[in-house]
């Protein structure tokens, strides 16, 4: 199993989201991604309940990971995620994060990802503040800023989204936490730095990576030539 809390904090990580490939060729898209340069891949599950779309479950992932072992990094965008994290942790994945908008209380989600091993990360949808995050910054692993709606790929970068990145870049800072600022939607070659200006360091990007026209190599390359912020610039 790999541990998100190994990878370093201040430098850029690039988490490629599945959703945009082939997926009748999923496995091979992943290794490709991994070539490619790709830090850890980012698996989207919806359960057309908390988002308005269905993509797949457990036993996929279980599938990929005979194929893989590159860090899951798998986001919950499911109303009852304590209800399943046994079953994603079961099917291989290392890292799950939740949304803090969920259907069950934050405490119990967090305590059920935990004793399954699976490092813990709180997701935000773009009306929720920054501050509804910090009571359990102590406690979590990852913050994933959502930079669209959840629920599907190839929509506009909301750059309204900076501020609350910036504002839990300083509280992380501030407590001196070992926690990863992630952000996720709309993400290219372009807006990553204005991302990464901000405090975030792991990118999520669908889109732009597997459907770049120069391909994997150069779409991964031009994510990684964003410089992760230094902690004195923000
Ligand atoms: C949206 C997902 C994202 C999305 C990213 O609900 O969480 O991970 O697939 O795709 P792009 O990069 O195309 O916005
Ligand atoms: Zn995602």
């Amino acid at each position: 199993m790999s541990d998100l809390r190994k990878l370093p904090t201040d430098r850029i990580l690039v988490s490629p989201s599945v959703l945009a490939c082939d997926f009748s060729r999923l496995g091979d898209e992943i290794e490709r991604a991994g070539d490619a340069g790709a830090d850890v891949i980012h698996l989207d599950v919806m359960d057309g309940h908390f988002v308005p779309n269905i993509s797949f479950g457990p036993p996929v992932i279980r599938s990929v990971r005979k194929r893989s072992g590159m860090l899951f990094d798998t986001h919950l965008m499911i109303s009852e995620p304590a209800r399943y994290a046994k079953a994603f942790a079961d099917a291989g994945c290392d890292h799950l994060t939740f949304h803090l908008e969920c259907s069950e209380p934050t405490d119990r989600v967090i305590d059920a990802i935990r004793q399954t091993g699976c490092t813990v990360g709180i997701s935000l949808k773009p009306a929720t503040p920054a501050e509804a995050v910090f009571p359990w910054l102590d406690r979590i692993d990852l913050v994933l800023v959502m930079t669209v709606e959840p629920g599907f790929g190839g929509q506009s970068f909301m750059a309204d989204q900076m501020t609350k990145c910036a504002a839990v870049k300083r509280e992380i800072l501030r407590r001196k936490l070992h926690v990863q600022l992630e952000a996720d939607g709309g993400i290219d070659g372009k807006t990553v730095r204005t991302v990464a200006a901000h405090g975030v360091n792991m990118i999520v990007a669908g889109t732009s990576v597997f459907r770049h026209p120069e391909g994997l190599d150069v779409a991964i390359a031009e994510l990684h030539a964003a410089t992760a912020l230094l902690d004195s610039e923000l």
